[in-house]
């Protein structure tokens, strides 16, 4: 057992949080990762609709009652999306934790503190970190180029981000980015952190509701399949190597316009590749862990594992600093 500031501030029993994934974290991963005494984050820009939120977590509520959140990301987007309405949702419901990733704003970060939710915010680089503590954010997370979504344009690795961002700011710490074993936990503890936000890791797990097609290509998986893309329109992404994304690495390396690129890497095909199982539809977030992605054990058997190998580790290293 790992005691630390963030399983006091979200009440939860391990320090591992599962980030919001689009498509990915709908009520039965969420409530899994709740159960197994972690939290994790339903994503309101899966729905199409306020209302459609409100359901997933009362969906949610129904398969757990322990503490669950809401991712809200704040990234450009093709068309226009309900941001206050998603929160009002997700605040209205009385969710434990709301997730955000992007540009926040000082409206947004007042907004979430009258409800009861802890906040943490995402970020990829060390003066977003303080910035977001001094906007009074509750806790901050901080990815690596590893991970699977955005990285930051500066394509600074997990390893370097973590302490830094540790020595940054004073609020708690979460560190993600290539993170998916106990050796990765202990790693995140012994950096400073007070816990680990791991996806790509939690998207092979029996409770995801991914194609089968999609966890069976994970598994077979090395740590150079994944692609970085989308740098040309300040819009990076670690996402699956698969033929969509080797396409758009061409027009990339080619010179290439957003208006070109849209319709590689719409959501809505990235969609149909993680529900359908057609490998090569679309773009979809992956990231680097999908190399020691190796089963598809239950949400419950993978943080069990995570922390008791976690202990094991401390206990390893304990022991030669004895
Ligand atoms: C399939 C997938 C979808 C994701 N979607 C989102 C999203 O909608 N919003 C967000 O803030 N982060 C998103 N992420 C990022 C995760 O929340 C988390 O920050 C990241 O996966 C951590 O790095 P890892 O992939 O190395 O574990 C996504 C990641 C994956 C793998």
């Amino acid at each position: 057992m790992f005691t630390t500031r963030v399983t006091q501030l979200f009440g939860i029993k391990h320090p591992i949080i599962c980030g919001g994934m689009q498509w990915v974290s709908r009520a039965e991963l969420v409530a899994a990762v709740a159960n197994a005494g972690a939290i994790g984050f339903l994503t309101a820009l899966t729905h199409d609709t306020p209302e459609a939120l409100r359901a997933e977590i009362r969906k949610t509520r129904a398969l757990t009652d322990k503490p669950i959140g809401v991712n809200v990301t704040l990234m450009p987007t093709a068309k226009p999306v309900p941001i206050d309405a998603f929160f009002d949702v997700a605040l209205g419901e009385g969710v434990d934790a709301i997730e955000t990733s992007g540009r926040i704003t000082e409206a947004q970060v007042a907004r979430i503190k009258q409800g009861k939710a802890k906040h943490m915010h995402k970020v990829a680089r060390v003066r977003d970190a303080v910035t977001a503590q001094r906007m009074g954010v509750d806790a901050v997370s901080i990815v690596g180029f590893e991970c699977g979504g955005h990285p930051s344009m500066e394509q600074i690795g997990t390893v370097v981000l973590g302490p830094q961002t540790v020595d940054a700011v004073s609020i708690p710490v979460i560190v993600g980015g290539g993170f998916g074993d106990g050796r990765g936990l202990a790693m995140a503890l012994a950096m400073g952190a007070d816990g680990v936000l791991m996806g790509t890791r939690f998207m092979a797990t029996r409770e995801s509701l991914v194609h089968a097609n999609i966890k069976e290509w994970m598994v077979q998986a090395k740590e150079t399949d994944t692609a970085f893309i989308q740098a040309s329109i300040r819009n990076p992404a670690r996402v699956m190597r698969n033929k969509r994304a080797e396409q758009v690495m061409e027009m990339e390396a080619k010179g290439t316009t957003l208006e070109q690129l849209l319709p590689l890497i719409s959501g809505l095909h990235g969609r149909k590749a993680l529900t359908e199982g057609e490998i090569d539809a679309g773009t979809v977030a992956c990231g680097q862990a999908v190399g020691f992605t190796r089963d598809v054990p239950t949400v419950k058997e993978l943080v069990d594992r995570i922390v008791s190998d976690a202990e094991a580790m401390v206990k390893r290293v304990g022991a030669m600093a004895g």
